[in-house]
């Protein structure tokens, strides 16, 4: 069924053994830990560590404004306050960010609910009530709550990138269907289970040591030491596992782990800084938002000609990560798509809320969002169907994207689109749909297919680099650490399996260290679903050159055993232990003129939901999804279905649940973040899960050059979601009349659903 016959090439890191414990379905690593509540978290720590002292923030309730005074002395007063923390204390550099526009301490207040000191207690609590008492004063500035407010006040921040091909003037103009439209989409919480947590400690040499749930250990450990004005050598950071990231600890816990670790250098206690989840969700960045002015061209095949866009990220009030991120964005354009002629212009919102940071897809869901939401809604007016549509404009072998990268394998994705439609028999039940859906006029259900193609690796190439370090024990015994954090998504899994794999060693004898900056330094980000490409590189490197070692010992003791072999090279003075490394081959990218070839490759996928609609309530349900999706010779196969699943259900909740609120009012409020708990603001749930949810992978993927023939798989299933979205499209224009476009807010939650099957049936001439 499955057509996907490339040639296997195999260079020396993706050929794999015959029996190779990659490939072998595992349970996560710490499942059984999960499972029983013994595994650590962060903040499990303080229990185990004495004399702690805790950090609460004084928050100021306004979207902007200036501090005019701050009088910390009511603090001292209450018992249990320790000390309170201040601009004046910082040692070092007053900042959060590597961009350094984030004073740790500000003066400005930019968001409603900013932190401008904190306070230090022998107790939360008390640390709580001192920061209550706290007197700040301030005043107000107007304040910038939305994208369309920044877009009319032209409150930009950073740069201002245009994605280019060709002469998109002349494509809309050689076009037969011309349509143009606005997009929006809204951002998304992380909403991982644990919250921000850092534990902070210094010993009697004066050497910084702080436990932190983050992504990026080693910007953590960078912004620790600059706030405190030490060289990074003064500053350890470990993390032992996250409660989940998808972006939101890859810049975030800096200035939080940086508090933490002022506050212990200060008082020469541990500190501990843990947010409750109503401050995680008022003080730390979410998903951008997007806003999107299109023009698009189609030929009289329904070919795409040109496209003219402008994408408007809401950065919030710093920039963070929001330039990537815009990057990414621009280069997700096209999703699958061939566009011969195109430009978009790309720009960041500087508004008055947190500031948008990472989120599982970086922006490509944004991007892809757009191009998405243009053939759903182009769809019916070209009389087309919104399948159709899609799959004539796939990318064919031989093409490039806009930014100039060739799309290699993209018969992979036809394939996976063919398994797709077979597997989920499409065709057949779209007639059995039709048939439903006209002798039902309240309930109505919809039908849609969407691809997902991915670009892996950093845009910002100097990130695809990663470093291990692999120790062979004499009793045979092997420890490995390597630079990527582990946050539920089963990296470390991975990693014992390419361990194990490259010394041909059963799984039991590797055993895998907590991440920290003085094992492996110059870390990347554990993000762009690379850290498996990365490090797992790097420990392939370092096993390898302690197999190149062992090589002359085992060919004098052919048939000697692991340990024999080890114990027998220790005594002839071999080192058993290497540091290993990995640089992504291959790479360039310009971000200026957005040009390169960011990308190792694609990862491709492909979805099909059926939904079924409400009339009376817009409630819906979704019946039943089909999935395939692209991860190269899988490394960890249950690790892969549980990030597609997972991914999957995290982007059908963007795109159809969750709803992030800001007062939008000029009342005292305004700005205030109104979904700040998880009894406003609504995640997906078992109920919210497909009553029937199929995953395969596809076949005969091998990618070669990449660790063991696998693709990277973190991100690119939240974008499989998309369907959900086009199969709520499918079922409210069922409620209208034939060939009538369908437009949808994002997220598509039952009450915009119910306004767009409202509209959808008044066109019918039926009172809504
Ligand atoms: N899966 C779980 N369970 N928890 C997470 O926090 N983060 C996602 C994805 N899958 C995440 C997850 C994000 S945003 C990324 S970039 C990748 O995992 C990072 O890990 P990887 O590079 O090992 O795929
Ligand atoms: Mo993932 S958004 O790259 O941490």
């Amino acid at each position: 069924m499955t057509t996907t016959t490339d040639p296997v090439e195999t260079s020396p890191l993706s050929r794999r053994p015959e029996r190779a414990v990659v490939g072998e379905a595992l349970p996560h690593e710490a499942a059984a830990l999960h499972v029983t509540g013994r595994a650590l978290y962060t903040d499990d720590l303080v229990g185990r560590t004495r004399d702690v002292l805790h950090a609460h923030p004084v928050q100021v309730p306004a979207a902007h404004a200036v501090v005019t005074s701050l009088d910390v002395a009511p603090a001292h007063d209450v018992r249990g306050v320790v000390r309170v923390l201040t601009a004046a204390d910082v040692p070092g550099l007053n900042d959060a960010g590597i961009k350094h526009d984030e004073p740790l301490f500000p003066t400005e207040v930019m968001y409603h609910g900013h932190a401008v000191c904190w306070v230090l207690g022998e107790t939360l609590e008390a640390a709580r009530r001192g920061a209550a008492a706290v007197e700040v004063e301030y005043d107000e500035l107007p304040a910038l709550v939305t994208v369309e407010e920044a877009i009319a006040a032209e409150s930009f921040q950073g740069a201002r990138p245009t994605l280019a091909r060709g002469d998109s003037a002349a494509g809309l103009a050689r076009a037969r269907h011309v349509f143009e439209g606005v997009t929006t989409c809204a951002g998304q919480e992380h909403f991982y289970l644990e919250t921000h947590c850092a534990l902070a400690q210094v010993d009697e040499n004066g050497q910084v040591f702080v436990q932190s749930s983050t992504q990026h250990p080693t910007e953590t450990q960078e912004i620790v030491a600059h706030v405190l004005g030490l060289a990074s050598h003064h500053v350890t950071v470990q993390c032992l596992r996250m409660g989940g990231g998808f972006g939101g600890k890859e810049m975030q816990p800096h200035g939080l782990a940086a508090i933490a670790a002022l506050g212990a250098t200060l008082t020469g206690r541990p500190v501990r800084l843990r947010l409750s989840r109503a401050q995680d969700m008022s003080m730390t960045g979410k998903r951008h938002g997007f806003h999107t002015r299109w023009k698009v061209g189609f030929d009289d095949d329904g070919l795409f000609t040109g496209l003219e866009a402008t994408l408007t990220a809401d950065g919030g009030w710093s920039l963070d990560l929001s330039e990537p991120v815009l990057s990414r964005a621009l280069c997700h354009v096209d999703n699958a798509y061939w566009i011969p002629d195109i430009t978009v212009h790309g720009r960041v919102a500087k508004t008055n809320k947190t500031s948008q940071t990472a989120f599982r897809g970086f922006g490509g869901p944004q991007g892809m969002l757009m191009i998405e939401d243009i053939i759903g809604r182009c769809a019916p007016l070209l009389g087309v169907a919104p399948a159709d549509l899609r799959r004539r404009n796939f990318y064919v072998e031989g093409q490039a994207t806009p930014y100039g990268q060739p799309v290699r394998h993209p018969h992979r994705l036809v394939a996976a689109w063919e398994q797709v439609g077979e597997t989920a028999s499409l065709d057949a039940r779209r007639a059995w749909i039709d048939q439903w859906n006209a002798a039902h006029a309240n309930r109505k259900r919809g039908l849609a297919i969407t691809p997902v193609k991915f670009g892996i690796s950093f845009n910002f190439t100097a990130f695809n680099q990663a470093g291990a370090l692999v120790h062979v024990y004499k009793d045979g015994s092997v420890l490995i650490n390597h630079g990527g954090t582990e946050m539920g998504q089963g990296l470390h899994t991975k990693m014992l399996q390419v361990a194990a794999t490259a010394l041909g060693v059963p799984l039991a004898r590797v055993r895998l260290a907590p991440t920290r900056t003085d094992k492996v330094p110059n870390t990347s980000a554990t993000a762009a679903s690379s850290s498996s490409d990365l490090n797992g590189g790097a420990i392939r490197n370092a096993c390898d050159q302690i197999l190149e070692r062992l090589a002359p010992v085992r060919a004098d003791l052919p048939d000697a055993s692991w340990e024999e072999l080890v114990s027998a090279a220790y005594f002839r003075r071999i080192q058993l232990w290497a540091a290993g490394y990995f640089a992504t081959p291959g790479l360039s990218w310009d971000a200026g003129t957005v040009r390169g070839t960011p990308f190792k490759y694609f990862a491709y996928g492909v979805a099909a939901a059926e939904v079924e609609v409400d009339g009376f309530t817009g409630g819906y349900t979704t019946r039943r999804v089909d999935i395939v999706h692209d991860v190269g010779d899988s490394l960890s196969p249950l690790v892969d279905v549980g990030q597609i699943e997972g991914g999957f259900v995290q982007g059908a909740g963007w795109l159809t649940l969750e709803d992030l609120r800001w007062d939008e009012t000029d009342g005292p409020g305004r700005g205030r973040l109104t979904t700040n708990a998880a009894s406003t603001y609504k995640v997906p749930s078992f109920s919210e899960l497909p009553a029937e949810l199929n995953v395969a992978l596809l076949e005969r993927a091998h990618e070669d050059g990449v660790v063991y023939g696998s693709k990277a798989v973190g991100e690119p299933p939240l974008m499989l979601a998309f369907c959900v979205r086009e199969a709520l499209r499918d079922a409210c224009a069922a409620f209208g009349p034939p060939g009538r476009p369908v437009e949808l807010p994002s997220p598509a939650t039952p009450e915009a659903v119910y306004w767009a099957l409202a509209a959808a049936r008044e066109a019918a001439g039926a009172a809504p």
